[in-house]
């Protein structure tokens, strides 16, 4: 199976608990949007958007002249999201697509893109590349994630693999997880979070 058949394969056995096992990171899903100093009327790219959890927050901070561009791959993941439009009536504020990183092509260009916990995301090139070369010169980025403790707390990265598991891919390559979006940033900066089990960056697509 290839890294994206796993993830739509481990996304279909928790999708539906999701947004209940996601409650506890809402404060970081947030603290993610804050470094993209939103302004009215931006247009924000919600990357691997899950069931648009960040909708709410991303178009209160844009506005009624802004808009969310937003895909996701797991079918059962987009079903949530898209009901997630329709029940809150965003209509065409939200752009929602089904569809994968490496393949996704986005309608418009975007001042702003947000990688909130999209492991399988950061980790593939082909669809970092993808993203990066429509994401436009000068777009604030911000990424949130779980990494690896420092190696010499050994037997305590057992527990984040173990968290990240019945998610991700690639559940083992935790020890620089934004190192193919940082070549790719000016002013990249990086600060640890969730005791070192978690990190959070930002910076601006090079030009
Ligand atoms: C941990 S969830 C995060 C969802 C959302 N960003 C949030 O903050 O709740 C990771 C999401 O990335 C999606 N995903 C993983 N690999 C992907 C890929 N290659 N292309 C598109 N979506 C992908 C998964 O299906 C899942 O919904």
């Amino acid at each position: 199976m290839t890294p994206n058949q796993i993830s739509i394969e481990r996304y279909r056995r928790v999708a539906a608990g999701y947004d209940a096992s996601a409650h506890f990171t809402m404060p970081l899903r947030l603290r993610t949007i804050g470094l993209l100093a939103l302004a009215p009327g931006d247009v924000v790219l919600d990357v691997g958007a899950g069931t648009g959890l960040s909708f709410a927050p991303l178009l209160a901070a844009v506005g009624e002249r802004g808009r969310v561009l937003a895909f996701e791959q797991s079918p059962e993941m987009c079903e949530q999201a898209e009901a997630r439009v329709r029940r809150e009536g965003w209509g065409d504020r939200v752009w929602l697509q089904c569809s994968s990183a490496e393949e996704v092509r986005l309608p418009q260009p975007c001042d702003a893109a947000l990688f909130n916990y999209v492991h399988d995301i950061s980790r593939s090139p082909q669809a970092v590349d993808n993203l990066m070369r429509q994401i436009k010169p000068g777009a604030r980025i911000a990424i949130a994630g779980m990494k690896f403790f420092p190696w010499w707390t050994g037997p305590l990265n057992l527990l984040a693999w173990l968290k990240n598991r019945p998610y991700n891919a690639n559940p083992a390559d935790l020890w620089s997880p934004w190192d193919r979006i940082a070549p790719w940033c000016d002013g990249f900066e990086r600060w640890s979070t969730q005791w070192g089990m978690g990190y959070i960056a930002r910076g601006r697509r090079r030009a």
